[in-house]
């Protein structure tokens, strides 16, 4: 069998340490130490929202170094207005499938609306289903100063937490979607939800919808990663909705979402054509009978 060089891999040493987190094929899944040392290094690194194993094995194999199984499977896979319907039975399928169909990313599952809120225990008993039923290696949760006990907790527990603060979909009934951390108070909150949240232990933090100078102050005070989302070039990773980034997602898509394809248009058109093959009488032809 062919060896393959540590920079083919993306890997160096005889522990198969990742050497950096976007590229190539490893030989052990991502962790959070590479995480913590690509910070380190400076280093950039994109992830990527997953809902199913066939576009997980995808991402993965562009060398997609973390995916997210977010609760945006609400809006984005399920057919749901918002997040706040999602179901943590419909987390830990989604999230065993996205976990089936990789073998690099470290997979980040999302606690949904109504399963950590309670408290620190609930918040346990809920990812503990995430790690154990779907094998996730981490969790994501929204809130700052409002959900340290629960990041603690889950933490000296040994489940990495990925923290989310700014605009967080759980809250839309109370915040709607706008910006956040806009004037001296609210970026003053902002900063502070960032500091207790790290300092609750989260391995690393999205800020999303904040504007672009305040996210950078945070990156800059920050030891953990900062994975922004509509905040501007200054964080450490970049985060998008994977249906948003290539073009699936049907209607408005928002300003800061950048569209590397159109697989609307392209499924859309393969879809006419395979109509029109079958009513025309052109499909099936010889090629695809069998006898
Ligand atoms: O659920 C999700 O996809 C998210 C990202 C937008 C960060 O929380």
């Amino acid at each position: 069998m062919t060896q393959l060089s540590a920079a083919q891999t993306g890997t160096s040493g005889p522990s198969g340490s990742a050497k950096t987190l976007y590229g190539g094929k490893g030989t052990r899944r991502i962790t959070v130490r590479d995480i913590a040392a690509a910070k380190e290094r400076g280093e950039k690194w994109p992830m990527l929202t997953a809902y199913d194993a066939m576009t997980a094995s995808v991402f993965d194999e562009a060398g997609i170094p973390v995916m997210l199984v977010g609760d945006s499977a609400g809006n984005c896979h399920l057919g749901y207005e918002t997040t706040v319907p999602v179901t943590l039975d419909e987390m830990t399928m989604l999230s065993a499938a996205v976990v089936r169909g990789t073998s690099r990313a470290l997979i980040v599952g999302d606690l949904p609306f109504g399963s950590y809120q309670e408290g620190p225990v609930q918040a346990l008993r809920s990812a503990t289903r995430l790690v154990k039923e779907a094998g996730v290696g981490a969790v994501k949760l929204e809130g700052g100063e409002r959900s340290h006990r629960q990041i603690e907790l889950l933490v000296e527990s040994g489940i990495p937490v990925m923290a989310h603060i700014g605009l967080t979909p759980q809250s839309v009934n109370a915040m709607g979607y706008r910006v956040q951390g806009r004037g001296e108070e609210a970026a003053q909150q902002l900063l502070r939800d960032a500091k207790a949240v790290q300092d609750a232990g989260a391995f690393a933090v999205v800020l999303e919808l904040v504007p672009a100078e305040l996210a950078a102050e945070v990156t800059r005070t920050l030891h953990i990663p900062t994975v922004g989302i509509g905040a501007g070039p200054g964080t450490d990773a970049q985060v998008l909705v994977w249906t948003d980034m290539l073009g699936l997602t049907g209607g408005r898509v928002p300003k800061f979402v950048k569209q590397y394809a159109d697989l609307r248009e392209v499924m859309s058109g393969a879809a006419k054509a395979f109509a029109e093959d079958v009513v025309g009488g052109t499909f099936p032809q010889e090629e695809h009978s069998v006898h």
